[in-house]
């Protein structure tokens, strides 16, 4: 993987943080008369290249929703064959994410899922944790409701047991106890497969987010596509409730 080609420090065109709804695998299976199962293994590939094309483009955090809360209430056989395909895709790709300097890290309702896929979680978050590259999360069994309650009922543990008064709770102590504390939030937000919808995602967390959608498919999500967003948010002004003269006097 090669090295990014301008300074993030510096350059404020490029996100910090993106993250992916990756949705369509199930149509681009439809479409080829294929059984879904074939379009989540299609999406595999459009993963390995978002996460090469990001660490390229001197983005520091990719954050991709891979199964949701409500996910789970898919047919059976697909939801087992979702979870054999992380085993094995974490299986294949951890020592060249490794190579690359990939941090890893998971969010969600880990503890739902099944033994050896915890396992493998565990094995690919350890051993990545030093790597000073890309910082690579992945949503499984991540509901963003779900998330706000348990941060919810982490601070409402704390003022029961007096280590936090009621009005300590704010944004920065609230953030604290959500998943992807301490990362930054999302600058922009991907959507394949045509739906404008955030679908449970990080609902906290995207506040801000610029909101990018195309009608390509998750299987063939590739590097022009993903320019198409990267070049969408480098020519947003990012008020963030200021208004647009505020925001150029502090630019001069
Ligand atoms: C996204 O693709 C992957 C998961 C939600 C696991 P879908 O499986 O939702 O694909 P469509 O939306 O049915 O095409
Ligand atoms: C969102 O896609 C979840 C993931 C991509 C993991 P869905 O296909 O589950 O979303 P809806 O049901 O169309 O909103
Ligand atoms: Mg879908």
């Amino acid at each position: 993987m090669s090295e990014p080609s301008h300074d993030p420090a510096t350059d404020s065109s490029v996100p910090r943080h993106v993250a992916i709804i990756m949705d369509g695998n199930g149509r681009w299976a439809n479409n080829r008369k294929k059984p879904r199962h074939s379009g989540h293994r299609a999406g595999v590939k459009s993963v390995r290249l978002s996460v090469e094309v990001a660490a390229q483009r001197g983005v520091e955090f990719l954050t991709l929703f891979a199964f949701s809360s409500e996910n789970w209430a898919r047919p059976k056989e697909e939801v087992s064959s979702l979870m054999n395909l992380f085993v094995e895709a974490l299986r294949r790709e951890l020592d060249e994410l490794h190579r690359n300097n990939v941090r890893l890290k998971f969010i969600g309702a880990l503890h739902d899922l099944n033994a050896g896929l915890r396992e493998k979680i565990s094995h690919s978050e350890h051993k990545t944790q030093t790597n000073t590259g890309l910082n690579l999360t992945v949503a499984i069994s991540y509901g963003g409701r779900w998330d706000i309650i348990e941060a919810s009922k982490a601070l409402a543990r704390r003022v029961s047991e007096g280590s936090l008064q009621v009005d300590g709770i704010d944004d920065a102590s609230f953030a604290g106890e959500l998943q992807m504390s301490p990362m930054p939030d999302p600058d922009l937000l991907i959507r394949t497969g045509g739906e404008q919808r955030i679908s449970n995602f990080l609902l906290w967390n995207l506040a801000y987010a610029e909101l990018w959608f195309t009608d390509v498919l998750w299987p063939e999500f590739d590097e022009a596509v993903f320019d198409e967003a990267l070049n969408f948010y480098a020519g947003k002004q990012r008020r963030f409730g200021h208004t647009g003269d505020q925001i150029e006097a502090v630019e001069c």
